[in-house]
């Protein structure tokens, strides 16, 4: 078999677990082939501008346990890679030449839903590409799982145990924002997790009037807090039914911060009780990734280099019924994976007392 040269890319928002997928990649690679490694840089934007460096062996050790990623990311959104642009750059054909001018045979994407929109569109386009699904949203079409989701979990249930016990001693409703704005995979997860009292999600639209009696509830009942858990894209009713440019209208009218401190207000003028936001941000998708998101990565990788070897391109590393394998880009790009309104884990939060501001 000829020496195969692989380019390998992260784009969009970072997660913990980049590196050791970066590293799985490689080292399954390194022993089932002769394989050299081109690490573009910061994305798609290194494939545009021809941004690259020639990765030695030892670049890839160390990786397992990095959060971040070592090859930098950025994000260049789907929507604009046909267009060109005031610089006057028709990035899908700067992205074929640099492609070319790399020699590679392949090229590996590890990212979420746009990045996995472009890899499809260049493999349309004729070049051999692979991709990995990470994201901390868990949205991916076609994978039960994706890399830094759980990693994720973990720090967002940390934030809701902390939480918990400030929210006691001064008897507060604290609400929590998750990240995820189109799926609330996260902030089910965490919410579920830190045993949160309320979880609001893109996917049930909630009543507020819903959420007031919740926390009437628990306060009936001598309990003296309450954890709200908000995804960043939790809507209301009267928005779930809104196009976004007037959804957007309205809340900019309404001059919060975001939904979870309207979320707040309402909850403090309805019961009289002190209501908090927390906003952990970005934090969630800093630092180590969590063991399983080490062993999924490692595992995702190592599949990714079963794909190289057996040239088998124009798919993603998914994992399957449990079980890892691919799915071909055409088939998942551009869809995304929400959580199902009437999921058994949906049902299982609401029948141990969660509430979801729904009926
Ligand atoms: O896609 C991952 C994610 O963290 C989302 O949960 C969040 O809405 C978004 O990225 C934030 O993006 P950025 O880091 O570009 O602000």
């Amino acid at each position: 078999m000829a020496k195969r040269r692989v380019g390998i890319l992260t784009s969009g928002g970072d997660c913990p677990g980049l590196n050791a997928a970066i590293r799985g990649v490689a080292y399954a690679s390194f022993n089932l082939m002769d394989v050299e490694f081109v690490g573009i840089n910061d994305g798609y934007k290194g494939l545009i501008d021809g941004t690259y460096h020639v990765m030695k062996p030892d670049d890839f050790s160390g990786l397992l346990t990095l959060g971040g990623t070592i090859l930098g990311t950025s994000r260049q959104p789907y929507r604009n890679m046909r267009v060109i642009e005031q610089d006057n750059v028709d990035k899908v054909a700067a992205m074929k030449k640099h492609y070319k001018e790399m020699k590679l045979d392949c090229l590996i994407t590890l990212g979420g839903n746009g990045t996995h929109k472009t890899a499809n569109l260049l493999s349309e386009e004729g070049l051999n590409v692979i991709g990995l699904p990470k994201t901390i949203d868990n949205d991916i079409y076609g994978t039960d799982v994706t890399f830094g989701f759980h990693s994720a979990v973990d720090i967002a249930t940390d934030v809701v145990d902390r939480i918990h016990t400030t929210a006691n001693s001064h008897g507060r409703v604290m609400v929590i924002e998750v990240m995820g704005n189109k799926a609330g995979w996260l902030t089910l997860y965490a919410g579920i997790g830190g045993g949160a009292d309320v979880i609001l999600l893109p996917e049930i639209p909630y009543d507020i009037e819903r959420v007031i009696e919740t926390v009437e509830k628990r306060t009936s009942k001598k309990r003296k807090f309450s954890i709200i858990c908000v995804a960043e894209g939790a809507m209301d009713l009267e928005e779930s039914v809104m196009k976004k440019k007037k959804r957007m209208e309205k809340r900019a009218a309404e001059n919060y911060a975001s939904v979870s401190y309207r979320v707040a207000d309402q909850i403090q003028k309805a019961t009289g009780m002190e209501a908090r936001v927390v906003v952990p941000g970005h934090y969630q998708r800093g630092g180590s990734p969590s063991a399983y998101d080490r062993v999924l990565a490692t595992q995702f990788g190592a599949y990714a280099a079963k794909l190289i070897k057996d040239e088998n391109y124009g798919n993603t590393v998914a994992m399957i019924d449990g079980k890892v394998g691919c799915n071909p880009l055409i088939d998942i790009a551009g869809k995304t994976k929400f959580v199902p309104a009437d999921s058994e884990i949906v049902k299982t939060a609401k029948v141990t007392g969660i509430c979801f501001g729904d009926k």
